[in-house]
């Protein structure tokens, strides 16, 4: 019976193949459902088949967790979160979903949102009592942010552009394409879900005495009746025209709120395994936290052993797939498996790797820090410049081995060829 199925995938491969070179990619479920079939965490002779029925997407998707690598050992907390689990808040016009300390515990320095704006539809206007990162991962939005200095900006963010908003600073964000935006939202608190972290301005008003509002605007008693009753924080609109002078001047230059990253080439990695582009404090001045590397990564290529000095990493993996074994000191090491929509958090200055699992496909994702800088210490580096005959005894490998480390940053490193 095995072998029927076997033959049946097989032959369907060969005739796809055969009939449409682009239907290919349509094999990948096939041949996924039957590698599911087979996935069992066995790993040489440890380990047994699961008798009873499991869950074969989820096992599929986190391989390394049934399959358990034998480096890994010891105790890691869970440190991934697959946006897919996030109960959706659906609004009238788009919707919102979150990844907070409750869902990933090990976040407590991290929370973070997915979110769609259809055409026109409105994120109403509001602050945060946090530290705002935005990326825009589909489509372009409008946003528009005033200082306290009453200096203003009304800007359109492209896909792979960037925002951030010091903790405090209000905004609001239109949707401006079909079929919708979305973008990615970081905050530097794992605790996002809590009261008074988010404060809308709609809800002010609705919770402030008409008589107030109407002295504190000089308008009258009548002016706000029409209120919405319980409005959400998305709502369908028309497109603004997006203009309005401020006499005290625009947000402009190092005050800026927007980092135009979808005009800016990334760098090649010089281990040749990629490309990244760093967002800090050095080209958008505006950040105090939530400093950021974009990461492309080839297929097959890593991003090399490191760690991080300014404390704990926050990722969100936004297509492709990944595996990384995070190793906190002590004996303690685990591997998790991503894919896109996934968000993981490695302990402040925990060793780990990133890596494209997968044979064709780039890895993209990105690391985000409560700093204002991107900090990390390559292992390779420090390996390399140490003397080797030190490191030769500290590893009990070869002085020829240890010399043949480079001493040069690799970042993303393909490995011999
Ligand atoms: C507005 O309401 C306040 C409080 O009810 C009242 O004292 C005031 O006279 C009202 N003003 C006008 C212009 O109706
Ligand atoms: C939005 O557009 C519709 C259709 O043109 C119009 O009826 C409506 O008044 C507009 N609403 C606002 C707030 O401008
Ligand atoms: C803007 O910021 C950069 C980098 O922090 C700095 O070198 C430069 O002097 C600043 N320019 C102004 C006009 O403040
Ligand atoms: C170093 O490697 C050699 C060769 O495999 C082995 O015999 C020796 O036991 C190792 N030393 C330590 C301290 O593990």
């Amino acid at each position: 019976m095995k072998t029927t199925i076997f033959s049946t995938v097989i032959l369907y491969v060969v005739l796809t193949a055969a009939l449409n070179g682009k239907r290919t990619k349509h094999l990948r479920p096939v041949l996924e459902r039957r590698e599911e079939q087979v996935l069992q965490p066995i790993v040489g002779d440890k380990g047994a088949e699961i008798l009873v029925p499991k869950n074969h997407a989820i096992d599929s998707q986190n391989r390394d967790s049934l399959q358990v690598p034998p480096s890994d050992a010891g105790l890691v907390m869970n440190l991934k979160w697959s946006f897919s689990q996030s109960m959706m808040n659906l609004q009238q016009g788009g919707f919102v979903r979150q990844q907070v300390a409750s869902d990933l515990p090990s976040s407590q320095d991290f929370s973070s949102a997915q979110n769609h704006l259809a055409k026109g539809a409105i994120r109403q206007m509001h602050w945060h009592s946090l530290n705002e990162w935005g990326l825009v991962t589909a489509g372009s939005v409008l946003i528009a942010a005033v200082s306290n200095e009453g200096k203003n900006q009304v800007f359109r963010a492209d896909k792979g552009d960037i925002w951030y908003f010091p903790k405090g600073q209000g905004h609001t964000i239109q949707g401006l394409t079909d079929p919708g935006a979305e973008y990615l939202l970081v905050f530097d608190a794992g605790d996002f879900d809590s009261t008074s972290r988010t404060l809308n301005v709609a809800d002010w008003l609705i919770h402030t005495p008409p008589s107030v509002l109407a002295k504190n605007f000089g308008v009258s008693n009548n002016t706000f009746k029409t209120l919405p009753k319980a409005l959400g924080s998305i709502f369908r609109g028309n497109l603004s025209s997006g203009s309005i002078l401020s006499p005290y001047g625009k947000l402009e230059g190092n005050s800026s709120y927007h980092f135009q990253a979808s005009k800016m080439p990334m760098k090649d990695a010089p281990g040749g395994g990629g490309k990244y582009m760093i967002v800090d404090k050095n080209n958008f001045p505006i950040i105090t936290s939530l400093a950021a590397m974009i990461v492309e990564v080839k297929p097959g290529a890593m991003r090399e052993l490191h760690w991080h000095p300014t404390g704990v990493e926050w990722l969100y993996f936004e297509s492709g797939y990944a595996r990384a074994t995070v190793w906190l000191g002590g004996g303690n090491a685990r591997t998790f498996d991503f894919e896109a929509g996934d968000t993981a958090v490695f302990p402040d200055n925990s060793g780990h790797y990133v890596e494209n699992t997968h044979p064709t496909e780039t890895l993209r994702y990105l690391e985000i820090f409560q700093s204002d800088k991107v900090v990390d210490f390559g292992l390779e580096q420090w390996l390399a410049l140490t003397p080797p005959d030190l490191v030769a005894q500290i590893l009990n490998v070869s002085v020829e081995t240890v010399k043949s480390f480079k001493s040069e940053r690799g970042i993303l490193v393909k490995g011999k060829e």
